[in-house]
């Protein structure tokens, strides 16, 4: 088959560049290049169709075609998307459905071909997806991998601050966007199923799908890039290794230096509550002395005395945390480090394992939750949020087996009794370190993934879904202006009313 992945946000390149970096290069960028890959090496020809880029910032983005050295069956396709420098995912509403969407369709035409099937990521490829499924009938597939009406829930939105919050994230525009490519795609693909019975059910879309439309929804669990994520040696690994130990002998004083580490690597977002973690430590002394905890952050030598070098939510992260950690006064179980791509991470997960240490990520509400499942791919035992994906990924009802410590992250002691669980007993933390490699090959790869993907594409090119009652496509994406954006009124009654 011929397979379109449409992801304007974020971008991509051979290099992976930037990965980790940026809110927008996150594990969705993660989950359409491997699902890509997987869908290449199953002998399908695959597109991923992003934005073209002409900034000196971001100098990786200007060709129009690009390839992954090591497949060929993948090409990335870059059509215009406004004006030539990067933005960010929440700025591109206004080009989707007009430069973006012509530019493809122009692509096609002059190709003199077109994609059977269309896989659309996040409210801004799903738009077009439902744009080209109705001027092209090319059936698609959503994946939201994070909607905005939790993300609205989770920033508390109100009436009150519903301007202020809808000038900085364009909720409006998004859900709109949302709730047209729910309605309108062929199948709706989730990682989980609680995914699809919490999230899709929010009231902001329940004229949009039917979450209980078998025919609409498919749970599809991204995987594990075990060509990097796995336990053995990786060439990286004694340049990390002496990173983390430089930093440990900065940071750590002598006596305690050697103990294991609670290691948190996700993206530096109020979500990921990283204060979480710091809460924990500075409620046990028992944990304090069992272990430090590393606080993993891209870009800066020292992330947690550098602070200058950020801004934004990143730098009010960073300050939550050391303001919290100085005033425990637990600067003596803190280290930092920088980690600048996947393959560094890997390879820290790997010093982990040797270490007898643990990972961690106390998200808010985590969607699906790939980080625990890397980790434990390379041989690291977890303690993660018992909300969302996780309590999927990590717990097999039939066999009642846990694959993960999962806590509750907003309860520090909690954390706490997780952590040690794992930390006190090595017999129990080898458990872990063995089940949780197991669980991930059996049912966490990226050939999984991408045999589901190949599956509904297969299913939905013969047999297309009639989404039943057709949502129609706001005016503002085809023709945006003042007057035909989406207004506060009408994001008040998809969201309040
Ligand atoms: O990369 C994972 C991801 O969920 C992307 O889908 C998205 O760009 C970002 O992280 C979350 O975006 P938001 O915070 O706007 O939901």
């Amino acid at each position: 088959m011929y397979i379109g992945f449409l992801n304007p946000q974020g971008n991509f390149d051979p290099e992976d560049s930037y990965w980790m970096e940026h809110p927008d290069f996150g594990g969705q960028l993660v989950y359409v290049k491997e699902t890509a890959l997987g869908l290449a090496a199953l002998g399908h020809r695959v597109d991923i169709l992003t934005r073209r880029i002409k900034d000196p910032e971001w100098p990786e983005f200007s060709e129009r075609i690009d390839r992954y050295v090591d497949s060929q069956g993948v090409r990335i396709v870059r059509i215009p998307c406004g004006p030539d420098e990067f933005l960010p995912k929440e700025e591109l509403w206004p080009y989707l459905g007009t430069d973006w969407l012509e530019g493809i369709l122009d692509f096609y035409d002059d190709q003199g071909e077109v994609p059977d099937v269309f896989t659309a990521h996040y409210a801004d490829g799903g738009l077009v997806g439902a744009l080209i499924n109705e001027k092209r009938g090319v059936p698609f597939t959503f994946t939201g991998h994070s909607l905005g009406a939790q993300k609205m829930d989770r920033y508390d939105v109100t009436r009150d601050n519903l301007e202020e919050m809808d000038e900085r994230f364009h909720f409006g525009r998004r859900l709109e966007a949302e709730r047209v490519a729910m309605n309108r795609a062929d199948r709706i693909v989730t990682s989980t199923n609680q995914e699809r019975y919490k999230q899709y059910s929010h009231t902001a879309y329940r004229d949009a799908v039917a979450v209980d439309d078998d025919r609409k929804f498919s749970v599809i669990p991204p995987g594990v890039n075990r060509r990097l994520f796995n336990p053995d040696p990786g060439p990286e690994d004694d340049e990390i290794q002496s990173r983390i130990e430089t930093a440990l002998t900065r940071d750590v004083p002598a006596a305690k230096r050697d103990l294991p580490l609670v290691l948190y690597s996700s993206r530096l977002d109020r979500k990921k509550n990283h204060i979480g973690l710091v809460n924990a430590f500075l409620k046990s002394e028992q944990l304090r002395e069992s272990a430090n905890l590393a606080v993993v952050v891209r870009g800066a030598e020292n992330p947690l005395k550098d602070l200058e070098r950020f801004t934004g939510e990143s730098r009010e992260v960073l300050e939550e945390i050391t303001e919290a950690v100085t005033e425990g006064g637990v600067w003596d179980t803190v280290t930092s480090f920088p980690l600048e791509n996947q393959r560094e991470l890997a390879a820290a997960y790997r010093w982990g394992a040797e270490h007898g240490s643990v990972f961690s990520l106390l998200s808010l509400y985590e969607p699906f939750g790939l980080a625990p499942l890397e980790a434990m791919s390379c041989g690291l035992p977890v303690v993660v949020t018992n909300r969302g994906g996780p309590t999927e990924s990590l717990v097999d009802e039939k066999e009642g087996l846990e694959y993960g410590v999962l806590v509750d992250p907003e309860k520090p002691r909690e954390v706490a009794d997780g952590l040690l669980k794992l930390l006190t007993s090595e017999e129990r933390w080898k458990e872990y370190q063995e089940f949780g490699i197991e669980r991930v090959i059996s049912k966490y790869t990226w050939e999984q993934t991408a045999k589901g993907y190949r599956d509904v594409a297969e299913e939905i090119a013969s047999y297309p879904t009639s989404p039943g009652e057709e949502i129609p496509i706001p005016e503002y994406f085809t023709a945006p202006s003042p007057e035909t954006d989406i207004g506060l009124k009408r994001l008040e009654e998809i969201y309040f009313d």
